[in-house]
């Protein structure tokens, strides 16, 4: 079977995990505090935001016709209402070589890092949250919206949910209080709050010139005002957008994780994935697709997450190597009745033939759900490089490209050409 004519087949970055210097966002101040709880800051990253046309010429000489990446609001708007010129001029040349390279672009606008001044408003608590990302949105796209077809507001905006759920799952339910010290990531989710400073204290507020009860940055903000806020983004935004670059599709993406009930966990488990999806439709209403991003399955008991199977192969990230949750997860995403596109899907591992394993059986999964009709318009593998992952740094190794970062020198791995091949092809075999 070969996949429909103009299926997207990419790679996935972040701006904040691959560019480097990211110095005017939150995650950089906070990286930088002692104890943060970080096991690295960002430092360059993969300097993407200096050698990006290299990266895009790689990506197409594998035989990618897609690239997904985020532009940055900490570099567009430094001060809030101060726009620069130069950074909306920078990612203008990224969209262009994209272009050029005959590489369509899939631009998400808010990928976990925020400006560090929305800090000092309330970060993703502040009711007026929703109006500045609206207005910093507008501007991306009134300048930039022609060479976008498609964007994505907000990166897994029910991040906040499955924090949740680990939180109960770590505290028998009770859903308080936050912990600290936690270095495993929920399936599918990169990071989780892991220090003090981020946690509770004051230092990581000071480095963001707040306060600890204003300090609330986008993954670590998990309550029900946090959670209406970020839907209100995604909605006003989606608004800016359709106005001012009407003909650029606007979608968003969801953190699914493949719920499997364990014995007498059925209602748990439909409860979590009503929380981590149903609750979300309301704000999909009106979207032109959904970005879907799974890592692995989680088997679910009456009281919550369930311990792997016995003997399960685990990636570096502590998930259990399941590649068919893709499938099972596209199944039932596609209730939404909203084409969608699997904008992350990968596994962190220093053995690159599981890579190879894992996209096998996952675009099997993929296939199947095509042939029964089901809506998928492109693939995306998180991720193009070995690069920051979050509070755990850069010792995860997500990447289809490695790169050396002392050099900045790229190392192409298998799985870049396996996955490149399919994508020349378009088609498994
Ligand atoms: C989800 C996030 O979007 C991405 O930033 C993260 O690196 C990956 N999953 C892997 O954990």
């Amino acid at each position: 079977m070969t996949f429909p004519d103009d299926f997207r087949w990419g790679s996935a970055t972040a701006a904040h995990q691959v560019e480097g210097n990211n110095l005017a966002s939150d995650f950089w101040a906070v990286e930088h505090v002692p104890d943060s709880g970080f096991a690295e800051p960002s430092g360059d990253a993969c300097d993407h935001y200096r050698l990006y046309r290299q990266d895009i010429a790689l990506l197409k000489e594998l035989g990618f016709n897609s690239y997904r990446f985020s532009i940055e609001w900490a570099r567009v708007e430094p001060e809030d209402g101060v726009f620069s010129r130069a950074a909306i001029a920078h990612y203008r040349d990224v969209l262009e070589t994209c272009h050029e390279f005959g590489i369509a672009p899939m631009v998400t606008l808010h990928h976990f890092s925020s400006p560090r001044w929305l800090m000092r408003l309330g970060g993703w608590e502040y009711e007026k949250t929703p109006n500045r990302f609206a207005a910093y949105c507008r501007v991306v796209m009134s300048e930039l919206g022609s060479l976008i077809p498609h964007a994505a507001t907000i990166n897994e905006a029910n991040i906040a949910t499955l924090t949740r759920q680990m939180i109960e799952d770590m505290t028998g339910g009770t859903g308080s209080p936050a912990p600290v010290g936690v270095e495993q990531a929920p399936v599918g989710v990169g990071p989780v709050p892991a220090g003090p400073a981020v946690d509770s204290g004051e230092p990581g507020a000071d480095a963001l010139g707040t306060t600890a009860d204003k300090r609330n940055l986008f993954l670590f903000t998990w309550s029900e005002t946090g959670m209406a806020v970020v839907k209100r983004s995604h909605t006003m935004a989606r608004r800016a957008i359709k106005e001012v670059s009407p003909s650029t599709q606007v979608g968003l993406t969801l953190a699914l994780q493949d719920y499997q009930p364990g014995p007498g966990g059925e209602k748990a488990s439909d409860r979590r994935w009503a929380a981590a999806f149903d609750s979300f439709l309301p704000a999909l209403d009106g979207d032109d697709f959904l970005g879907v991003q799974n890592y692995s399955r989680v088997l679910v008991g009456p009281d919550g997450a369930l311990p792997h199977p016995e003997g399960a192969e685990l990636t570096q990230m502590g998930h259990e190597f399941y590649p068919q949750a893709l499938e099972n997860v596209l199944r039932r995403a596609a209730s939404a009745g909203v084409p969608m596109f699997v904008t992350e899907n990968g596994i962190a591992t220093e053995d690159d033939t599981r890579r190879v394993e894992f996209v096998r059986l996952a675009l099997q999964g993929l296939e199947r759900c095509l042939a029964d009709g089901i809506d998928v318009r492109g693939y995306y593998h998180w991720s193009t490089f070995d690069n920051f992952e979050w509070m755990l740094g850069y010792k995860p190794t997500f990447g289809l490209i490695a790169v050396d970062r002392e050099t900045q020198h790229r190392t192409v791995k298998d799985s870049a050409r396996r996955l490149g091949e399919i994508a020349r092809r378009n088609a498994l075999r």
